[in-house]
């Protein structure tokens, strides 16, 4: 072993050598220690996000560098640089880090997500999303939808509070996470399997089980992502579960569905009226239909990028109120001011909910729901902030520590949604000045903005106009815990449990 590890470092450094001397004369950005071959690993914590601004405040350096095994890293932490990343010269910068987790999960770089910009499909399918799924009118017509998902949200929560007489502990995650997920299955191929009312038994459990594989196995480290040449190997075993179970169960449940809705199709004719997404998909034209791969691979994407990140926000933007119950209290007042107290609040009333949406922003600058953005990538040398960026360099935006960063915010520890009234949501979304970007921006910015600017304050709306809501007995509100724990997503580490009573 020790001869392997010698020679190996031999040939690694003199790689590096090689490279130096080809590439720019610029130094690396500093960072950890890199070991041979195994690089910053064991400096990285579990929290890589609070790591690496720890290490940008230590070297006073927007810019960190770290190495993964053979795989380097860049971390930006300033407004101006993540402009240059994700705006400016984007083009450069919007590809995806390939890694065994994006093959798998991407139908083999068939979907939106991990599929490089560079490809018209990603193009195609981007466009197909923002006017068919995204606009205006298209959010219009899956509103009433939502409007159900709220309401038996709303009615389950009050049974449990009858029952129990007053106020009792809700663990709110579940309940939030459900709800998107039916929210989103419902917009995009008609069905929910989550609740009451649905009748898909074992369809559903097969849901169930793959959303649950999928946020395991997108945790994991694979040593194939760390040293490429040994991908082939699978010596840790790691990749045979994504490849022999994860994704032909995907593949499967999506298959069906897809098959499902053509045999309908052929019963009824054709295509009548497009009642979700997957009819757009499917009744896409001459040169701008997409293969029954890419559709799965695409359905896939957005249900990940709907469910985990909308249940994040919701769970942050409740404890922040629960340990700020006066600016709960400002919340409900305003929003009985616009709704009175004899109906939920609807889509129509967001515009007038000013400070629900102050509530939401103020939840995104510090608890950005994936802290670094998704990975983008380099594939050939470049440089940032007059440092070099090698080639293969995969390259994140903290967007947690710009959140939280003095020079940009005054305040930036205290939870504070006065400071976005009268904030419009162009400032809002990747805002000219690059403080806030939790939906990143340019080319790759999320295409579910728009969704998300509404999903977010109705059901936080929703929530905290038919409940009261508080820390559990015994626990007083500033006492509430706020760690997180990191996946790609970064949730409270302890889910909310929140003592709760009904209000309407
Ligand atoms: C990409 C955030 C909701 C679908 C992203 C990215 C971020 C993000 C940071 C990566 C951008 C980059 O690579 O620079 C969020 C947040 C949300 C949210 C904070 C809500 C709280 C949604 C929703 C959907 C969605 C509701 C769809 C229904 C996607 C997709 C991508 C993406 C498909 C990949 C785009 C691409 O790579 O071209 N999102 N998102 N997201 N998001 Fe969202």
């Amino acid at each position: 072993l020790i001869l392997v590890y010698v020679i190996t470092t031999f040939l690694f450094r003199k790689l590096c050598s090689i490279s130096k001397s080809s590439s720019s004369d610029l130094p690396l950005p500093p960072g950890p220690r890199c070991w041979p071959i195994l690089g910053s690993m064991f400096h990285i914590s579990k929290l890589p996000h609070q790591y690496f601004a720890q290490q940008a405040k230590k070297y006073g350096s927007p810019i960190v560098h770290a190495r993964l095994g053979y795989s380097p890293w860049i971390v930006v932490h300033s407004p101006e640089i993540a402009m240059e990343v994700l705006k400016t010269r984007d083009m450069e910068f919007a590809y995806r880090t390939p890694s065994v987790f994006a093959e798998h999960f991407s139908f083999g770089y068939q979907d939106l997500i991990f599929r490089n910009h560079t490809d018209a499909t990603w193009r195609h399918l981007r466009k197909v999303c923002a006017t068919s799924l995204f606009t205006t009118s298209s959010l219009r017509l899956s509103a009433a939808w939502r409007q159900e998902e709220i309401s038996a949200m709303v009615s389950t929560i009050r049974s449990d509070a009858i029952k129990s007489g007053s106020t009792f502990v809700l663990k709110a995650r579940p309940l939030i996470y459900e709800n998107n997920m039916n929210m989103m299955s419902r917009m995009l191929f008609g069905k929910k399997y989550f609740g009451k009312a649905h009748s898909l038994g074992r369809e559903a459990a097969t849901f169930r089980t793959i959303q649950e594989q999928l946020a395991a196995e997108s945790a994991k480290i694979h040593l194939g992502d760390l040293f490429p040449m040994l991908r082939g190997f699978d010596l840790l075993g790691t990749e045979k579960n994504l490849r022999e179970r994860v994704r032909p169960a995907m593949e499967n449940f999506f298959a069906a569905i897809i098959a499902e809705r053509k045999l309908q199709h052929h019963l009824d004719g054709g295509i009548k009226k497009h009642a979700d997404f997957l009819d757009v998909l499917l009744s896409l034209k001459d040169g701008d239909t997409v293969s029954d791969i890419c559709i799965m691979a695409l359905l896939s994407d957005l249900m990940a990028g709907g469910s985990d990140t909308g249940t994040i926000s919701l769970e942050w933007a409740l404890s922040e109120l629960i340990a700020h119950p006066d600016q709960l209290m400002k919340a409900q007042q305003e929003i009985d001011n616009v709704v009175g107290q004899n109906r939920l609040v609807q889509e129509s009333d967001l515009p007038y909910l000013p400070y629900v949406h102050a509530i939401i922003k103020e939840t995104m600058r510090r608890h950005p729901p994936i802290p670094l953005l998704l990975p983008h990538y380099t594939p050939v040398a470049s440089h940032l902030g007059g440092y070099k960026v090698p080639a293969g360099s995969t390259v994140m935006v903290n967007a947690w520590a710009i959140g939280r960063d003095p020079n940009v915010w005054s305040n930036p520890e205290e939870f504070n949604p006065d400071r976005f009234l009268g904030v419009t949501d162009t400032q809002f979304v990747g805002g000219k000045q690059f403080q806030l970007v939790p939906f990143s921006a340019g080319r790759r910015q999320c295409p579910g903005y728009p969704l998300a600017a509404i999903q977010l304050p109705l059901t936080l709306g929703s929530l905290i106009h038919a409940f009261n809501w508080g820390p559990p007995a015994g626990q007083k509100p500033e006492d509430l815990d706020m760690n997180e724990t990191f996946g790609l997503s970064c949730h409270r580490a302890v889910p909310l449990q929140a003592a709760v009573s009904y209000r309407l």
